[in-house]
């Protein structure tokens, strides 16, 4: 049987806030575990410094209470945050986005939990050998970057679960307590949630952002920039000229382009709606309100609840 995930965390409830740029800064993160679970902040869109402020602002927030941070392995900077996690000796680290061989011991070294998003078997095992202690299964219904091949939670997840023997995290289309409990039926120790937090009161979206979402239904978003990096969109003006552009088999030098940088700053960040790249996943048409994340903490449990006894 595999370790839980909440004595590996030492926490309340298997549930993780995924790191997400331009949301989870160190008020979101705090709000998720201090209501029970683990909270992530995001690096991926913070510079070193503002990173180290993030990470001092939680531990005054939360004491002893553990946190993590979300490392994209892209990232620019990866040596210089890398030392700022060690030095600011930040209990949980969760890596997404690329080899997680690089740093896993080196971070575990300093007494530091290591966990690794993936999107496939393949790379499951890959991150296992590593030495990772959990891995996320992150299915494409979720937001933000994603796996090319497009493999769902439902699918992922129980495979997974089969291949590897450490803990496993179900991200992706989670947003209410039956899909949590999902998560479980499928072989998941716990649960990954980002959109949800996404536009919960803590999150540092804009307020603009956070009320497209709201109104946005089932066909709403679009996993877009396969050929560059795979990201979930919402459709708005933005993708529209994404999608023209590999629609009619766009260089990746022109979709570069169009691209240009700092999108998802400008529509996550900076709410506009129309010029930024909105980041959001498939379960947002199950999202119609903005509530403090320790009411939704509330409900996610109530509705788990419910579920449960509904199978009986
Ligand atoms: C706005 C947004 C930004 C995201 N940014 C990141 C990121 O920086 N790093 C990362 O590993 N995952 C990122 N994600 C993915 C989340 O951490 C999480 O795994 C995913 O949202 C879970 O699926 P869900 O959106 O269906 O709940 C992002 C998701 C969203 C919605």
């Amino acid at each position: 049987m595999k370790q839980s995930i909440c004595s590996l965390l030492g926490i309340k409830l298997p549930i993780i806030s995924g790191g997400m740029v331009w949301c989870s800064g160190h008020k979101l993160a705090a709000a998720v575990s201090l209501s029970g679970g683990l909270g992530l902040i995001g690096a991926g869109s913070m510079h070193p410094e503002t990173l180290r402020q993030h990470i001092q602002k939680i531990k005054v927030t939360l004491g002893n209470t553990p946190f993590g941070v979300n490392i994209p392995l892209f990232y620019p900077e990866l040596e210089t945050l890398i030392y700022i996690l060690t030095e600011e000796k930040v209990p949980v680290v969760v890596t997404s986005g690329g080899n997680p061989a690089l740093y896993t011991q080196r971070l575990k070294e300093t007494g530091a939990i290591v966990m690794h998003v993936i999107a496939s078997v393949k790379f499951a095992k890959k991150a296992a050998e590593a030495g990772v202690d959990a891995v996320i299964a992150e299915g494409f219904e979720a937001g933000g970057h994603n796996g090319r091949d497009e493999l769902p939670t439902m699918i992922l997840t129980p495979m997974v679960a089969q291949a590897v023997d450490i803990p496993v995290i179900a991200a992706g289309g989670i947003a209410q307590g039956c899909q949590w409990l999902a998560a479980e039926a499928l072989g998941a120790n716990g649960i990954q949630i980002g959109s949800l937090f996404a536009v919960s009161e803590e999150s540092s979206a804009h307020q603009n952002f956070k009320e497209l979402c709201l109104t946005l239904g089932e066909n709403s978003t679009h996993l877009s920039l396969k050929g560059l990096s795979p990201v979930r969109l919402i459709k708005n003006e933005f993708f529209a000229r994404v999608n023209e552009a590999e629609a009619r088999g766009a260089s990746k030098e022109e979709i570069t382009e169009i691209l240009g940088r700092g999108r998802a700053k400008k529509g996550i960040f900076e709410g506009d709606l129309v010029e930024g790249e909105l980041e959001i996943g498939q379960n947002i048409a199950m999202i119609n309100e903005v509530k403090p994340v320790k009411e939704m903490v509330e409900i996610l449990i109530e509705q788990y609840n419910e579920a449960k006894l509904n199978l009986k």
